[in-house]
């Protein structure tokens, strides 16, 4: 109705304004003008109180457009795995429509684990595509924030503990999201690293962490990926929310950065007119604000930057220039959207994108352990016992705000059955534990029955006894999305699977020699039983296709490659953020949390631990073939920052399968004049080989990839000298070291 009402208000425009139809198009809504011209024609023809409507929420997902001049409003939806169900105008309880079933694709955590950007631009333009079907303009995500503390609940809906991987795999999904006419909103920006306090816990960091380890995924998704829109979070930097955050929205972002979007407050997380007014907020969202207290509905007019916005321009308090800034940014964001007549249609739930759901979670998951090359499960098992929640529970809905309702969800017990099938198998199934029996997210219920009688004894006697008689078991736990145990608003309690399942592992494995650990986590988790299972495999929550794509793997019709974006370290205190088990440094002391550890994130830091801390390092991923990495060539043994300096590496696939292999590029300052990690990935290539076959890798650096941060000038530094190129499989494997002199004088670069 709404969008009638818009097109007839656009068309009676056209008469007002002549008689001739080519003179008559408004210049803002002639599209073969340039977009900057129609921004600024829409803009002059606004009134005060059409700029500060267009500049905040009408109900829980939109803002309203101009009605009078034809310009549509914005229609925000979650993201970043799937677009999620239509709410109700001002709740957050779905509408209970029947067209916004959506397919979910991996999680972000999975994405990043595929190492290929080819996956993030496939994931991108299928996310885009049903978004647009969806007549939504602004994706919320992807999430970009760093892998901290693997207390996070929120890590699976990022891409893990390296600014570089971030980055690398950030890019691809915007293009793809945006070539739809669909904004992606990358999100949360910045340090929102942990849920514990999330709304108010203030971060102090160093300038230096600040740009090295939390800042590259935006920085990439704004300049190379050219978001069009940015979620500014709830926490606090340095004293300030980060949505009235001078540092990081004025200076950083739209200074440094020179980002022409928008900036959306995350839901709920302005607090001050005056502030966000001034330094850099955009878009209101979310806000809970009656003017009393919070209340049950969202009284629109009460938004910090409605009425009191409104009123403190007409009183000459408040500058009108900031107004008109944040006015011709959302008209640019529909004219990039809703406004551009270009985009194409979009789809939704379409073959395709069941196929690219399988295809990256296939692709995404992580052969942790394969001893005896026990997987795949072929061989000569005949019998295979199935244990665990996670095996039938639906995983896609829960966890908050990336919460979806599917059309469909494979199930791991109902994708191993027909792979299993196929192949003469037979499949018995038995519970194992009990972990989270509920399935209802904001009134979209999975419908299942996950009820149990049996006390937790008599689970494990009975998967023990089934243990025994089969060939081969495969245990499927982890995480489940439900509170504290990977979900949004809440951090998990401990390191530790939850519901008593080391005990279940322990028990089938001391049962049935052959057991197989598969865990659909977001997050590292402890493995005490991990010398006692022949193979592991971390499967992310992969959506849709979650069984076949599990099947995929464990019965070799995807051979894994799989690595880790994120460090699982033996226990908590193996990372940095809980090694003195210090408060101040997690979950934070009086409101402050202090990033003490500085830049030894993930395997900055455990590269400084004794091995035997690690359970798999980051960048950790077996096949099912065998590959080796021969000896690399570089263009140059010197390089002065001017243009790349390319490294060659022959990779072979050594084994007798068609399999896929990461070769890692980690370069190494040998002498600094300040502290930097021992190593940092720089670069990295997949390559996909059939047995025998070999083909070069190339790994190109440029001067990025050598440089620092420097707090006393601000600038990105490179001091001549000697590096080391360190090329491997995974952080904790380098085949060769290659040495690299760095010529020249000392280079400085501007962010
Ligand atoms: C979350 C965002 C989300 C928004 C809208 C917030 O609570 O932090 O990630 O996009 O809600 O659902």
């Amino acid at each position: 109705m709404k969008f009638k009402a818009e097109i007839l208000a656009a068309s009676m425009i056209c008469v007002v304004f002549g008689s001739s139809a080519e003179k008559t198009v408004p210049v803002y809504l002639d599209d073969s003008q340039p977009i900057e011209t129609r921004v600024q024609d829409a803009l002059s023809r606004m009134t005060t109180a059409e700029k500060i409507a267009v500049i905040h929420a009408q109900s829980k997902f939109s803002s309203p457009g101009v009605q009078r001049l034809g310009i549509p409003g914005i229609w925000c939806t979650d993201g970043p795995h799937g677009v999620r169900p239509d709410v109700l105008w001002d709740e957050w309880e779905q509408a209970g429509a029947t067209n916004d079933s959506c397919v979910a694709f991996p999680a972000l955590t999975c994405l990043a684990a595929t190492w290929n950007p080819e996956m993030s631009a496939i994931y991108g333009q299928s996310i885009g595509e049903e978004a647009r079907y969806r007549n939504k303009n602004v994706l919320l995500g992807p999430g970009v924030n760093i892998y901290r503390t693997p207390l996070n609940g929120r890590n699976f809906e990022y891409m893990g503990e390296d600014p570089y991987l971030t980055a690398e795999m950030v890019v691809p999904y915007i293009q793809g999201v945006q070539k739809n006419g669909v904004a992606a909103c990358v999100k949360h920006y910045a340090l929102n690293n942990q849920e514990a306090d999330r709304d108010h816990v203030n971060v102090l960091v160093d300038d230096r962490t600040l740009h090295e380890i939390y800042l590259p995924g935006f920085k990439a998704a704004v300049k190379d990926g050219g978001a069009w829109s940015i979620m500014p979070g709830y926490n606090k930097y340095n004293g300030d929310h980060a949505c009235e955050n001078h540092t990081l929205l004025l200076d950083i972002l739209k200074g440094d950065w020179g980002f022409d979007g928008v900036a959306i407050s995350d839901w709920g997380a302005v607090h001050n007119t005056d502030k966000v007014a001034q330094n850099g907020l955009d878009m209101e969202f979310g806000s809970w604000t009656n003017g009393l207290n919070w209340g049950a509905s969202n009284a629109y007019d009460s938004y910090y930057l409605a009425t009191p916005y409104l009123k403190a321009i007409e009183e000459g308090r408040l500058p009108m220039k900031d107004l008109d800034d944040k006015a011709a940014r959302v008209l640019r964001l529909i004219m990039r959207t809703e406004m551009n007549r270009n985009r194409p249609y979009g789809s939704m739930n379409s073959d395709e994108h069941y196929a690219a759901a399988r295809r990256i979670g296939g692709e995404g998951i992580v052969l942790l352990k394969n001893d005896r090359n026990i997987l795949p499960a072929a061989g000569n098992a005949r019998k295979i016992l199935v244990v665990g929640e996670n095996a039938i529970k639906m995983m896609t809905v829960g966890g908050g705000s990336s919460s979806l309702k599917v059309q469909r969800e494979t199930l791991p017990l109902e994708g191993i059955r027909k792979a299993a099938a196929e192949k003469g198998i037979e499949v018995v199934y038995e519970r194992g534990y009990v972990g989270d029996v509920t399935g209802e997210y904001n009134g979209v219920k999975t419908g299942q029955d996950l009820s149990e009688s049996r006390s937790a004894e008599q689970l494990i006697a009975d998967a023990v006894k089934a243990a025994k008689e089969a060939d081969m078991v495969i245990f499927i736990g982890g995480l489940n999305k439900s509170d504290h145990q990977d979900a949004e608003g809440v951090d998990r309690l401990d390191f530790s699977l939850p519901y008593g399942q080391d005990a279940v592992i322990e028990a089938l494995a001391a049962a049935n020699p052959n057991t197989v650990v598969v865990t659909l986590t977001g997050n590292a988790y402890s493995m005490p039983w991990r010398d006692k299972v022949p193979a592991i495999v971390q499967g992310w929550y992969i959506g849709s296709e979650a069984g076949n794509a599990l099947a995929d793997v464990l019965f070799g019709k995807v051979n894994p490659s799989g690595k880790l974006p994120m460090t699982f370290a033996k226990s908590l205190q193996d990372y940095a953020a809980h090694a003195k088990g210090d408060a101040e440094m997690y979950p934070g002391v009086d409101g402050d949390v202090k990033y003490k550890e500085g830049l030894d994130v993930g395997y900055r830091y455990t590269d400084k631990l004794k091995k035997d801390r690690i359970n798999y390092a980051f960048g950790h991923g077996l096949s099912y073939t065998s590959f080796k990495i021969g000896q690399p060539t570089l263009s140059s043994k010197t390089f002065d920052g001017n243009g790349n300096v390319t490294v060659t590496v022959p990779v072979t696939n050594t084994g007798d399968r068609e399999g896929s292999e990461v070769v890692q590029l980690y370069v190494r300052d040998e002498k600094s004049s300040v502290y930097r990690p021992y190593k940092e990935l720089k670069a990295f290539g997949k390559v996909n080989l059939a047995p025998g076959e070999t083909r070069d890798v190339k790994l190109t650096l440029d001067k990025d990839a050598f440089a620092f941060y420097d707090v006393s000038d601000k600038m990105w530094t490179v001091e001549p000298g000697r590096f080391e190129l360190l090329i491997g499989n995974s952080s904790d494997n380098i085949s060769y070291r290659l040495p690299l002199e760095f010529k020249g004088d000392l280079l400085k670069t501007q962010d």
